[in-house]
């Protein structure tokens, strides 16, 4: 893990995954700094991690190496504007997780010419299994994209996109996505229960399942379908509920989700932008 100081503009949920996955991958609590206007979740950020946590974000970037910027979207550009002077005098690399914010409006709000990476993290980050899609602007170096991948590899994988519009997508399949399998896992619970099976045990049934199916997909060599046709007999139990599925449409209505998420991701880009 790197040695550098890392800044968090910030100090909510994300920002504490990303602070539990750091300490966890043996990043010094002495190189972290937190910005977070609430005492109560500075305190607890204190006392949980051993880092230091400030009430101003202009003390808290003092001297850092990057700055992530991990406050809500609609107040990134207020953030990033006020901290724009002292981020260019120290030339520091510019993280941003807001979803939907464009590395050229937040280059923009802070002058032009400045490293800034985009990440696109999801839920799991809280416990070391998210997954994190990076795009890097041109003034990005090969260092700086070392370590912005190390920090987001702490909290689970990282893939990185050459193309920025493709955040879109990414933000509909994994950052929206572990709302889609909680809504899956739900409803499977639900149907466990209407055939008689108590809360509890429906629940644990269900769960394991999801976290089975998918350990197992990551660790084999055949795609998803090969696993599916070998769980699948013709003319068994499987089959049954497969045939209901698809006689549904489910993979017509993923698409339609996922269309919708990446759609709003796209408007909400927009919005943000034209700040
Ligand atoms: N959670 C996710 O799954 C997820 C996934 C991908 C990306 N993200 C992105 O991560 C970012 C943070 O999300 P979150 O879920 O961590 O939100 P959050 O829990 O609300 O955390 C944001 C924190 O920033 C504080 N804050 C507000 N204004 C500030 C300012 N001017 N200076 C410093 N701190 C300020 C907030 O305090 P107050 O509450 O007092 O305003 C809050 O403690 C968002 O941009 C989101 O799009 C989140």
């Amino acid at each position: 893990m790197s040695e550098n100081t890392i800044a968090f503009i910030g100090g909510g949920n994300m920002a504490r995954s990303l602070i539990g996955g750091l300490i966890a991958d043996r990043h010094p609590a002495v190189g972290l700094r937190i910005a977070e206007p609430d005492a109560e979740r500075r305190d607890a950020l204190t006392r949980d991690f051993e880092v230091q946590a400030f009430e101003d974000n202009a003390t808290a970037i003092r001297g850092a190496d990057v700055i992530m910027l991990a406050v809500k979207p609609a107040r990134i550009a207020d953030v990033v504007r006020e901290l724009a002077p002292h981020i260019r005098d120290q030339k520091s690399l510019v993280i941003s997780v807001a979803a939907g914010v464009r590395c050229a409006d937040i280059d923009r709000w802070l002058g032009g010419e400045s490293p800034v990476v985009r990440a696109m993290p999801n839920t799991p980050a809280l416990v070391q299994t998210g997954a994190t899609a990076l795009y890097a602007n041109e003034q990005v170096t090969d260092e700086q994209r070392d370590l912005a991948e190390t920090i987001l590899r702490a909290v689970g994988m990282v893939v990185w996109l050459t193309d920025e519009r493709d955040m879109n997508a990414v933000t509909a399949i994994s950052g929206s996505g572990p709302a889609y399998f909680f809504l899956t896992m739900e409803a499977m619970q639900a149907a466990g229960e209407s055939m008689g099976l108590d809360a509890r045990t429906a629940h644990l049934l269900t769960l394991e399942t999801a976290l089975g199916a998918a350990r197992m997909a990551l660790e084999s060599h055949e795609d998803v379908d090969e696993l599916k046709r070998r769980v699948t007999s013709p003319g068994g139990t499987t089959a049954a509920a497969i045939g209901e599925l698809e006689g549904g449409d489910l993979a017509g209505l993923y698409r339609r989700a996922l269309q919708a998420a990446a759609h709003r991701a796209d408007e909400l880009g927009h919005e943000l932008g034209d700040q």
